[in-house]
């Protein structure tokens, strides 16, 4: 413990630049590989996407990996890919970003909110089985933080009900669950390229799935769900007729050559984030008052986040410990204001406050502490000297 005055009660800052919670991590070798790239034939999607593709699905250890254009836009597709529509429900977790929700919704279907099991911060199987009814068709679980939720659990209800289940995996690339990376879980896995995220390709997303009629779906719904070579006009090279509504969703070969760029640097970025998690853990698992993130024993996670609780007995509550951290010049984030508490969710699908109790406990001392690839060791050092200072403050 530290006997400094945090600068939120007159203290100096522990820093005088700004240390976000999350950044991207770009060296010459991306700088060189986006060159490059700039130098091809396509610009827009062409044989580099497809090299991301299967650079990723060999990684996942799936059959299938189409590239779009962020993890949202995947999750719309995946979606769409799973036949989710209007009348149909599908359950996810209140406790996650706005995107994970609108697997269902860009596709007219209602998103039925679940209860998280506190611990993993992750849906409850059990409390899925209870929002089961005739019209539920899907389950869309979120791995928070980088933390697999309960797959074994939440898979088994998928089976009782026959559900398609999409895995939104946007924080969790490069993890295991049980030996097996995240994303090769049935029916689909999506991940998000967003600079904060494990890697990044500026903004970009990615399904995954060992299903050729969902992968094949995929890849059509992404480029205008067109038909390129359309039965009856072999004679017509320009023949190509769209068959639905379709999307442009592609992304360009200058977004997966730093995708693979980054993929690359893939181990050096998990070893960095492992070892700043370890020391966060040594320096706040003793103190009263925080919660650190779960260590499930079947997962092998890299995480994307480091979010911890704030509880009654560290002092102070979330608020203050925000804005203690930002007068340190800490960039803290929390993730996320529960959907149910969303005017979009509330006004168009009746949600209010107080129903998802576990999820609001959780939500009440949620704090995101910086996590990135590029901190040194100066940088962790000053989050653990900001927040044991601000305990110490309150408690000695
Ligand atoms: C859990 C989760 N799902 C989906 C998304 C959407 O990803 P993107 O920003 O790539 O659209 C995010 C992004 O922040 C996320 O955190």
């Amino acid at each position: 413990m530290t006997d400094r005055t945090p600068a939120l009660y007159g203290g100096k800052p522990v820093r005088e630049s700004v240390l976000g919670y999350g950044s991207q991590s770009i060296t010459d070798h991306e700088k060189q590989a986006v060159l490059e790239a700039l130098e091809g034939d396509y610009i827009t999607r062409g044989p580099t996407v497809e090299e991301f593709e299967t650079r990723v699905a060999d990684f996942v250890g799936v059959d299938h990996a189409i590239a779009t254009t962020s993890g949202t836009t995947a999750l719309h597709l995946a979606g769409d890919a799973a036949g989710f529509s209007a009348g149909d429900e599908v359950i996810t977790t209140p406790l996650t970003f706005a995107s994970t929700a609108h697997a269902a919704t860009y596709n007219d279907a209602t998103p039925v909110f679940a209860d998280i099991d506190p611990y993993r911060r992750t849906l409850d199987p059990e409390a899925v089985r209870e929002q089961v009814t005739d019209d539920t068709v899907g389950l869309v679980p979120m791995h928070y933080a980088g933390h697999p939720a309960d797959i074994d659990g939440l898979l088994e209800v998928a089976d009782e009900h026959d559900l398609t289940v999409i895995w939104d995996a946007c924080h969790a690339f490069g993890g295991t669950w049980r030996g097996e990376g995240i994303g090769a879980q049935r029916d689909m896995a999506v991940f998000s390229f967003h600079p904060v995220k494990n890697v990044t390709t500026g903004e970009g997303g990615m399904v995954v799935t060992d299903d050729d009629n969902l992968a094949r779906r995929l890849r059509r719904l992404r480029s205008f769900d067109m038909n390129y070579d359309p039965a009856g006009h072999e004679d017509e090279p320009w023949y190509q007729v769209t068959e639905s509504v379709g999307y442009n969703y592609n992304v360009t070969d200058l977004q997966a050559a730093l995708g693979l760029a980054q993929l690359d640097r893939l181990s050096e970025f998990k070893e960095r984030r492992d070892e700043i998690i370890d020391r966060y853990n040594e320096a706040f698992s003793g103190i009263e008052g925080i919660r650190t993130p779960p260590v499930p024993e079947e997962s092998g996670p890299m995480c994307h986040l480091y979010a911890v609780e704030i509880g009654e007995d560290f002092g102070c509550d979330r608020q203050e410990f925000v804005q203690a951290m930002h007068a340190e010049n800490i960039g803290v984030q929390v993730h996320y204001v529960p959907l149910h508490y969303h005017p979009y969710f509330q006004t168009e699908f009746g949600y209010s406050r107080g129903e998802f109790p576990k999820t609001e406990q959780v939500y009440d001392g949620l704090v995101s502490l910086p996590l990135h690839a590029e901190m040194n060791g100066g940088d962790v050092g000053d989050v653990i000297t900001a927040v044991t200072a601000l305990r110490s403050h309150h408690r000695e």
